[in-house]
């Protein structure tokens, strides 16, 4: 299985804030689609929400623990279920949100991390134990025109 998390967060673990992300980051964005297309992305029930539509060109999963909750394009699924989608392809993804990061996290190779180089405020966090990785790239992005925030791109390697 090559399972791979995407992340972006401050360094006090800051994720996101009433149901969506804190900042806006253009050039993070295109970074995911770049990252993720053709490939399964496995996220929470309230990352979905905060979509609001399956993104196109990969397989949307999304894990809830509700037997009525369902959507178009979207595979429905617990972590077992989950799991077995990512085994079945070359690369799959975990996008969040905190509770999926924590879930799923210990099944992760890599992290993608987009470090947000700002102290922003928000109510949902996730802080990662770095020590059981190495970190394989570093890249410094200055906040470009449609980007609020400084960010840093850091790829993790599990040891
Ligand atoms: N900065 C980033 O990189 C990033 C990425 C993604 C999301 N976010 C932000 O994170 C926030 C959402 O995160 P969150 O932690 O509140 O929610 P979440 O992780 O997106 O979703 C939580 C939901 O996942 C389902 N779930 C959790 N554990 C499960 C399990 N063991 N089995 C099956 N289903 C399970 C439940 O859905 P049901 O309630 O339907 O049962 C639960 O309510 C938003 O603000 C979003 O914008 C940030």
């Amino acid at each position: 299985m090559n399972l791979a998390a995407i992340l972006a967060s401050t360094d006090s673990g800051v994720i996101g804030n009433e149901g969506g992300m804190p900042w806006r980051l253009s050039t993070d964005l295109r970074r995911f689609k770049r990252l993720t297309m053709g490939f399964p992305i496995i996220m929470g029930r309230k990352t979905f929400d905060s979509i609001g539509r399956p993104l196109p060109g990969r397989l949307n999963v999304v894990l809830t623990r509700s037997a009525d909750w369902a959507h178009e394009g979207v595979r429905t699924v617990n972590l077992e279920e989950a799991l077995a989608i990512a085994d079945q392809h070359e690369q799959a993804f975990v996008v969040g949100g905190a509770e999926i990061y924590r879930l799923m996290l210990p099944y992760c190779q890599a992290v993608h991390w987009t470090r947000v180089l700002a102290d922003i405020e928000g109510d949902t966090r996730f802080l990662w134990d770095r020590s059981e990785f190495e970190l394989l790239h570093d890249e410094a992005f200055p906040a470009g025109e449609k980007d609020s925030v400084p960010t840093r791109y850091e790829i993790w390697q599990r040891q």
